[in-house]
């Protein structure tokens, strides 16, 4: 029998409202007060010159995700890089030869990166970036929750600290996080899930796995709404729906299909419909458009029609990210990542078991000897 049990925490990014009239405030707005200023079009061509040019004396390579701005998604691929999900960002920069990884995206994704090429020097364009899943899970309290079901085997999605991977079993991300909970599931173990809880919602309705959960939510993808949405798919009634699965129930119920950041961009390639709508940041929209040409993308609704402040559906802190800081930390090795040893060491044990697990997935059905060693931590 399935056993939810929700544990909350505030998360400290949410700040009172205290200007002098009062009314809506932004609750990232400390966030979007450091996303960097657009460049001129003269200073943007000089600022790509420079990293090129520092990419090649510093032997570094950019990491940029799927949702930060398009000039360090395509300078990323230009140089030799890489813009992918998280997972493939973590391979990536395993597996690189480089000596110094620039990854542009959140915390998390650098201090993967750092945990699993210790002896490479990982920079960020700003450390502050952070995720609201990242914020509300601090390690005690999850300690605390994994202490109280010493019998469930703790799956950590990637968008945590390093400080909560060490205290998992398995890391996962969205792009293998069913496959992986199925695969424990058939072999008899039981789930304590943290922290998204709509990622672990949906798991959970597609596995029937027994899973608990922490309480955790995306700031982004927690504004999709399903009303709206579905006079949206009324106005346009040929088009498709594609949904990052950290999207509330209700949003991911109506899907055509569902999945990671890649995911997406992999139904968007092979549906043939002309239209889509999407629901995930919309940093997103940049590949999915030059990809494919011919076809339309439209943004998900994140707001009804009585609010008073309407989501943009972009994460504030994957919009910090900017070229001048690119230039900047490879100029002069500021920002750089670094994680403790022993805690990086132990956070790498479900980093690589997921990637073993993923590796094997791709040359077909995984052996059970890759899962069933694991117990709760
Ligand atoms: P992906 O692993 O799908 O790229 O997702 C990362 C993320 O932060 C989504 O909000
Ligand atoms: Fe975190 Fe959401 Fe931003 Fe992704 S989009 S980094 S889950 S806050």
């Amino acid at each position: 029998m399935t056993d939810t049990l929700l544990a909350r925490k505030a998360v400290d990014y949410e700040q009172p409202d205290n200007s002098p009239t009062g009314g809506a405030v932004c609750a990232t707005k400390h966030a979007w007060a450091r996303v960097p200023v657009e460049p001129s079009a003269a200073e943007r061509t000089a600022l790509k010159d420079k990293i090129r040019r520092l990419l090649k004396e510093k032997n570094a390579v950019m990491v940029s995700h799927y949702y930060v701005h398009p000039d360090l998604q395509d300078l990323a691929e230009e140089t030799g890089g890489i813009v992918s999900d998280s997972l493939e960002m973590a391979r990536f920069g395993r597996d690189h030869a480089a000596t110094t990884l620039v990854v542009s995206g959140v915390r998390f994704m650098g201090e993967t990166s750092k945990i699993l090429s210790p002896e490479k020097r990982v920079l960020m364009p700003d450390l502050d970036a952070t995720c609201s899943l990242d914020l509300g899970c601090p390690v005690d309290e999850f300690s605390a929750f994994c202490d109280a079901h010493p019998d469930r085997t703790v799956v950590v999605y990637a968008n945590t600290s390093a400080a909560v991977k060490a205290r998992s079993d398995w890391l996962v991300t969205s792009s293998c996080a069913l496959d992986i909970v199925k695969a424990l599931k058939e072999q008899g173990q039981k789930i304590l899930w943290a922290p998204d809880r709509h990622l672990g919602g949906y798991i959970q309705r597609e596995t029937g796995a027994d899973m608990v959960m922490w309480g955790g939510s995306c700031i982004v993808h927690d504004e999709f709404k399903a009303f709206e949405l579905e006079e949206l798919m009324h106005e346009h009634p040929g088009a498709r729906l594609l949904v990052h699965p950290e999207s509330p129930a209700a949003v991911v119920a109506l899907a055509d299909a569902v999945g990671s950041t890649s995911g997406i961009l992999n139904a968007a390639r092979e549906m043939d419909a002309k239209t889509f709508i999407v629901a995930t940041d919309n940093g997103m929209m940049h590949k999915l458009r030059t990809l494919n040409p011919g076809k339309t993308f439209i943004e998900a609704p994140t707001a009804g029609n009585s609010a008073t402040c309407k989501s943009c559906a972009h994460c504030p802190w994957m919009a910090m990210n900017g070229l001048a800081d690119v230039a900047r930390v490879l100029e002069t090795g500021a920002n750089e990542v670094h994680v403790d040893q022993g805690l990086g060491l132990r956070a790498r044990v479900p980093i690589d078991r997921m990637l073993a697990f993923t590796a094997a997935l791709k040359q077909g059905p995984v052996p059970g000897s890759l899962v069933a060693h694991i117990g709760a931590a």
